[in-house]
C-alpha cells in the first residue's frame, strides 16, 4: 500500500476493506470468518496501522463487534496493533455498548467525516463498513477505496455497496499504468487447508 498519507495537514478519507468475489463485506449475521487463513500482500497490515489515524464506522459493524468484545471492541481494531479514536455514527447512541475508545455520533455524515479527520491529525481516516461507506460515496466524501479481494463466495451477506437508482460511481485505478484498465483475475477451484496465516 503505498502514498495513502496525504502532504499537507489532512489525511485522506479511506475506504479500506476486504471483500469476497462475490461482492460481500460480511457474511449473514455480520460473520467475519471467511477472511481466516488468507494471506495479505507483504507490508500491508503494517502500512495500514501506521498510516490510520482514526475510524469512522457504523452502528451495525460496531454491534457485531461489541458482542464478541463487550467494552472492548476498539482495543481489537486491527487484531489490537492498531490504537486511536474510533467513530461510531448511531442514531441512539445512548443504548450503544459503551467503550472508552468509542465516540458515539448522531450526525450528518459528512460531519462525522470532518469530525473523525481531525481527529486523525494529519494521517488517514478509513471508513469502515458498507452503509457508512455508501453514504460517504454518494456525498463526494471518499478520496480513496483501497480493497482486497478475498478467494471465496460467500453467497449471502452484506454487499459492497447497495445502492438502486444511482448513476454508475467511476473510479479510476491507482498505479503506474492505464487508470481505467480493467483488473484480470483468475481463479480455479481451491483444494486443501488453507494456511494459518493472519487474515484481514
Ligand atoms: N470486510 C471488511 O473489510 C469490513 C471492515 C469493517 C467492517 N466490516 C463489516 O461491515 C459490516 C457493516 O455493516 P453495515 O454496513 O450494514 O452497517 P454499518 O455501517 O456498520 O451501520 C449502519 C448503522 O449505522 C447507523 N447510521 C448510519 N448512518 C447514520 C447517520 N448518518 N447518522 C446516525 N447513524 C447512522 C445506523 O444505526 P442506528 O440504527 O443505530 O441509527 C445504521 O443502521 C459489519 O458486518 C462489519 O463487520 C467489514
Amino acid at each position: 500500500m503505498t502514498d495513502v498519507t496525504r502532504s499537507g495537514a489532512r489525511g485522506k478519507v479511506l475506504w479500506h476493506l476486504t471483500m469476497s468475489l462475490d461482492g460481500f463485506i460480511a457474511g449473514p449475521d455480520h460473520a467475519m470468518d471467511w477472511m481466516s487463513g488468507v494471506t495479505l500482500s507483504p507490508g500491508l497490515f503494517e502500512e495500514a496501522v501506521s498510516t490510520t489515524g482514526a475510524i469512522l464506522a457504523g452502528r451495525r459493524g460496531y454491534d457485531a463487534w461489541a458482542r464478541e468484545n463487550p467494552g472492548r471492541a476498539s482495543e481489537r481494531a486491527y487484531g489490537g496493533a492498531w490504537s486511536g479514536p474510533i467513530f461510531v455514527l448511531t442514531h441512539h447512541p445512548e443504548d450503544a455498548v459503551p467503550d472508552s475508545g468509542v465516540t458515539f455520533l448522531n450526525c450528518d455524515v459528512a460531519e462525522a467525516v470532518e469530525t473523525g479527520l481531525a481527529a486523525a491529525a494529519g494521517k488517514n481516516l478509513e471508513i469502515f463498513g458498507a452503509d457508512i461507506a455508501r453514504q460517504c460515496v454518494v456525498r463526494g466524501l471518499i478520496d480513496e477505496f483501497y480493497v482486497h479481494l478475498v478467494p471465496v463466495m460467500l453467497g449471502e451477506g452484506i454487499r459492497l455497496f447497495d445502492c438502486p437508482g444511482i448513476e454508475p460511481v467511476r473510479w479510476e485505478r491507482i498505479h503506474d499504468g492505464d487508470p481505467v484498465q480493467a483488473v484480470d483475475l483468475r481463479y480455479r477451484p481451491a483444494t486443501g487447508e488453507l494456511p494459518s496465516n493472519r487474515g484481514g
